[in-house]
């Protein structure tokens, strides 16, 4: 079943928050989902202790290197995907579970291009396939777009992305208080008030919309590609 990481070498570009609102989504259509939280943060764990338990979804904290394999091997067993959340760096749980994963998500904010963090993926990425002909697909998501940024700038992001051979989500996230208040209310879109949270059906048509855009590159049967191929080359090393 598909591993979809969030990766942005930079904090605070949205990884943890895309990760959260792709796993609650797909919880919400009937999926089972395991995410696994490698973010120091701990803020996906914090907000499964909030929430209390969630149908579909259960939560691994305390990742490390050593463990993340057995997380995934079993996460792939028991759920139809697995979504990691991964530190705001370049270390080596980093560059483990991108080799562990059948899709790297790189989240960029739409208005802020922080291209440094995203690069130096971009970079991570392909150095694997230089030295171990290790092919991990990976895009690019735009994220905290706010409403203001035009269709035809967002274009030409994709386009100038797209031009360097960078696949680029076509469904950007969108800035929403929605997508902040999830993590102090708990639960999921579908629990929230829409009386409370302002633009809820909004933020719960960018979550549906994202989501389906992924389970079209990502459908539940994936044929198992190259992450068996790293675990290979990293026991002969
Ligand atoms: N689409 C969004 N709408 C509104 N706020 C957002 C959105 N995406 C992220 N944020 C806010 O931006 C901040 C950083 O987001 P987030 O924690 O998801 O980033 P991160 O990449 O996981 O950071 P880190 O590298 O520190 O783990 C948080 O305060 C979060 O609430
Ligand atoms: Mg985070």
């Amino acid at each position: 079943m598909p591993v979809i990481s969030f990766a942005n070498a930079k904090g605070g570009a949205g990884k943890t928050t895309a990760a959260l609102i792709l796993s609650t989504e797909l919880a919400h259509q009937g999926y089972r989902v395991v995410i696994i939280d490698a973010d120091p943060q701990r803020w996906i764990s914090q907000w499964a202790e909030l929430s209390g338990p969630q149908p579909n979804i259960e939560v691994i904290s305390e990742v490390s290197v050593g463990s993340l394999q057995g997380h995934i091997r079993e996460g792939r067993r028991s759920s139809d995907y697995v979504i990691i959340d991964l530190a705001g760096a370049r270390d080596a749980l980093v560059t483990m579970a991108i080799g562990l994963s059948d899709h790297v998500m790189i989240p960029v904010q739409g208005c802020a291009m922080d291209a440094k963090g995203a690069a130096q993926i971009l970079d991570l990425i392909e150095q694997m396939r230089i030295a171990g002909n290790l092919v991990i697909p990976h895009s690019v998501v735009l994220t905290r777009v706010v409403s203001m940024v035009t269709t035809r700038a967002l274009l030409a992001i994709k386009g100038l992305l797209m031009a360097r051979g960078v696949n680029v989500i076509t469904t950007p996230i969108v800035e929403r208080s929605a997508f902040r208040d999830i993590f102090e209310t708990g639960g999921t879109l579908y629990s929230m008030d829409p009386q409370r949270v302002s633009n809820l059906d909004k933020a719960r048509d960018n979550s549906r919309f994202f989501a389906e855009e992924i389970m079209r590159i990502l459908p539940v049967k994936v044929v198992r590609s190259a992450s068996s191929k790293f675990m290979r080359l990293i026991t002969a090393a």
